[in-house]
């Protein structure tokens, strides 16, 4: 295998010395690495440096080397792109197409997987304009990672640290994985063919207030829900991320959008289908009702008798069968994938594949997959076992596998059924 070919773009920011150490994570791992910094990172660290960590030469601006045309070669010849630190003042440049030195430019030649790491203070990365700047380079496919939370420059804490290297290292490596099986010929469960694609993965178990401090939930953990958006990264799709209460971390590069309820998870759903999405993956364990008249108060118990109080519950809209009546009623693409899950105990009714096959049915999703639950299956686990349903009549057993070889074998059968985009649409 050749070596993968990876631009280091370095920003101007104090936390450009660990890009040292990043470098030396993709160099240790076999990656030919070009170092872009921009003028204001040699500030923080010099040209030798980058030369001599990398073996290769270094340059900031468009003027130096002409007749190799570098900024474009570089850019279009790197497998990756990543921007470690990216500040406040990057993300902007690069948001807004700008292209006034040497990493600009590669930004905007680049057709390969762009992963940016930003670094700066609290303030600004909370600031309208960052917001604003951050949001506009994901929509578009860039791969932004959350900042850390912790010790800044001064003695200020709070979101704005860079990532560790191990962690934009992996985050990379990981895109790499993608784009590198895209070259491949296979249609294997590791290609990049979902990039140019955008997702919506809803994941973990929504909570449906009693009163201000105790709620309804479920016992979902997030994981298969995670592990969907992390593969669908992983394959070149860019990911919105609606997540309910999880146990695990929130997929690099994913746009997280944290809810709570059951109406809140719809609205985001539909409001980010709406906007354009190829494929909608329900993995959320959506609670089907909630308390009619949540307290405002914290409800007490009384001294003077043993009653309890009674919960009047609600039906809660189905999420996904409003997907369903949207794609039918024209809001959505009707080239929509719509993915359903299914927990299933099995009864004297029906086994659990039975049981799946008539909620296939009913649900009118494009697939489903049903998974047995209880007896501490699925749940919490890191394994699963599920058949994945067609509405056109496939079924595909698959596990028991790790929850991201599920993921796989679903946005395998997503990619199936998404139409062919020609190349002038990516
Ligand atoms: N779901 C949803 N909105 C709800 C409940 C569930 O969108 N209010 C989605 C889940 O995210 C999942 C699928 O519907 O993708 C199946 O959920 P499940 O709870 O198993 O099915 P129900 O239709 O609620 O049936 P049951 O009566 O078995 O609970």
């Amino acid at each position: 295998m050749t070596a993968p070919r990876v631009v280091l773009g370095v920003g101007g920011g104090i936390a450009a010395y660990k890009a040292a150490l990043l470098l030396r994570l993709f160099t240790e791992g076999g990656a030919s690495v070009r170092v872009v910094p921009t003028e204001s990172a040699l500030r923080f660290v010099g040209e030798p440096t980058w030369a001599a960590l990398s073996g290769q030469p270094v340059a900031t601006g468009v003027w130096s080397d002409v007749h190799e045309v570098p900024h474009v070669r570089l850019g279009r010849e790197a497998d990756l792109v990543v921007v470690a630190p990216a500040t406040a003042d990057l993300l902007g440049r690069a948001a807004h197409g700008l292209a006034d030195d040497l990493l600009t430019n590669v930004l905007l030649t680049a057709r390969c997987p762009v992963l940016l790491a930003p670094a700066m203070h609290t303030e600004m990365w909370q600031h309208p304009a960052v917001v604003a700047n951050t949001a506009l380079l994901r929509e578009r496919g860039v791969h932004v990672l959350e900042p850390d939370s912790g010790r800044l420059t001064g003695a200020d804490t709070g979101p704005g640290r860079l990532p560790e290297p191990e962690r934009i290292h992996a985050a990379a490596m990981a895109l790499l994985g993608g784009a590198a099986a895209a070259g491949a010929s296979s249609s294997s469960s590791s290609s990049a063919d979902l990039a140019g694609r955008h997702v919506v993965v809803s994941a973990g178990g929504t909570r449906e207030p009693l009163d201000p401090v105790r709620f309804l939930g479920n016992a979902s953990s997030g994981r298969q829900g995670a592990a969907l958006a992390a593969r669908a990264l992983a394959r070149g799709a860019r990911v919105t991320y609606v997540r309910a209460h999880t146990e695990v971390p929130d997929p690099d590069g994913a746009h997280v959008v944290p809810v709570s309820t059951a109406l809140q998870l719809r609205d985001a759903v539909l409001a980010a289908a709406r906007a354009g999405a190829d494929a909608v993956v329900m993995a959320a364990a959506v609670a089907d009702f909630r308390p009619a008249a949540p307290s405002e108060t914290k409800i007490k118990k009384s001294d003077d008798d043993d009653g309890a109080p009674l919960v009047e519950l609600v039906r809660n809209p189905d999420v996904l069968a409003g997907l369903v009546a949207e794609r039918r009623e024209g809001r959505l693409a009707p080239t929509t994938v719509l993915v359903g899950f299914a927990a299933e105990t099995g009864d004297t009714t029906g086994s659990v594949l039975e049981h799946g096959r008539l909620k296939a049915r009913r649900k009118g999703a494009d697939l489903l997959v049903v998974n047995e639950v209880g007896g501490g299956r699925a749940f919490g686990a890191t394994d699963n076992t599920v058949v994945i349903i067609g509405a056109d009549g496939t079924e595909r057993a698959v596990g028991p596998a790790p929850k991201e070889s599920i993921a796989d074998a679903v946005w395998d059968a997503v990619a199936m059924r998404v139409p062919v985009k020609n190349s002038g649409d990516l």
